[in-house]
């Protein structure tokens, strides 16, 4: 799907903003933590054949793909992707590096993962899990330009080798598809007053290209603040959603499951903010609602491809230790016959 679809789509429906918890202490080899959400949760429902085969598609610092490994059999094996090449080096290098044989890691989308099982021999998998967003280290390392708790370059983008950061889209973007943006991915009411003021900073020659220039602009044109939130909350989400076309993976990401999972394998997806939840829900309910072929008479129900499972919030204790955790939400699905040959 194009980014425009998409925005055509979402249109006026924006995301709740995520949820910034405690900046967790940066690691003594200049690294950052990462708390996994939902660990025991997302593991127990995803690992149901201990010999399987099973996509961790977002890696992060590995807390999901620990916790499987130790699940599996040894026959068992765990294929990991990241489009992040600071994730890949955290599992390739380093004391955290993982060193297990039944364990693979590569750098891609997981929107692209049908070609790297290929090349692995790999047509099916037992289980799937999507673990969205942005990890802690990406948010908390002023130099990838995610938050605006922190001055760094305007970057945004979670495979730094492609694509335009943040700051290169906001110099070349006329002012309406800048608006266009944070409204649609960020519900920014006052989308239209911050593009205006961008394109006419751009304009005197002095382009933002900092995270602290940004939260300059946007909080002088923001005129009513959201308790407890920062004014630039909406719009630095809405930018790093378009600059990941990370509505576009997902929706991508979860078309191509279907296809990958084996009968009985399962669909695991934690959601971050409500966009995305709401494209994970609206596909797990279309493709486990029951249709009826109204063109043959007393037909039964045709088979759906999944059933769906289970939705999971992180419990209270969860929360309290991890904030970022709080605006997570879980949801299981199961691939069922149908379809498969
Ligand atoms: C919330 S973190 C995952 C944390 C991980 N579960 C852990 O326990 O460490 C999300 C990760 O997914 C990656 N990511 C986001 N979108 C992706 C995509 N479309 N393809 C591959 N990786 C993606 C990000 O780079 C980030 O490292």
């Amino acid at each position: 799907m194009s980014k425009s679809s998409m925005r055509a789509r979402t249109a006026g429906r924006g995301p709740k903003p995520m949820a910034e918890g405690a900046v967790p202490a940066a690691l003594p080899d200049g690294g950052f933590a990462h708390t996994t959400v939902l660990l025991r949760e997302a593991v127990d429902a995803l690992v149901t054949a201990p010999d399987g085969i099973y996509v961790d598609g977002t890696f992060g610092r590995g807390g999901h793909s620990r916790l499987i490994l130790q699940r599996l059999g040894e026959k068992g094996r765990l294929v990991a992707i990241d489009r992040d090449p600071q994730a890949i080096a955290a599992a390739t290098s380093g004391a955290a590096r993982v060193t297990d044989p039944r364990f693979s890691i590569h750098h891609t989308s997981f929107a692209q993962m049908v070609a790297t099982l290929a090349a692995l021999g790999v047509s099916k998998v037992h289980g799937l899990l999507l673990d969205l967003g942005v990890s802690s280290p990406q948010i908390d390392d002023p130099e990838r330009g995610f938050s605006f708790r922190f001055d760094g370059p305007l970057d945004m983008r979670m495979d730094t080798t492609r694509g335009e950061s943040a700051a290169d889209f906001l110099a070349r973007a006329d002012e309406h598809h800048i608006a266009e943006v944070i409204r649609d991915y960020g519900e920014e009411r006052f989308a239209i007053q911050v593009a205006k003021a961008l394109v006419a900073r751009r304009e005197s020659g002095n382009p933002v290209r900092t995270t602290g220039e940004l939260s300059d602009v946007v909080a002088r044109a923001v005129k009513t603040r959201e308790p407890g939130q920062n004014p630039a909350t909406r719009t630095f989400q809405a930018l790093r959603i378009f600059v990941n076309a990370e509505l576009e993976e997902l929706q991508q990401g979860l078309t191509t499951a279907l296809d990958l999972l084996a009968p009985g394998g399962r669909l695991v997806v934690i959601s971050f903010h409500s966009l995305e939840d709401r494209i994970v829900k609206t596909f797990i309910a279309r493709e486990s609602k029951s249709e009826i072929d109204r063109r043959v008479p007393f037909a039964p129900p045709l088979p759906t491809r999944l059933k769906s499972l289970a939705r999971v919030k992180p419990s209270v204790a969860e929360v309290a230790s991890n904030p970022r955790s709080r605006s997570a939400v879980m949801r299981v699905a199961e691939r069922t016959e149908a379809g498969w040959s």
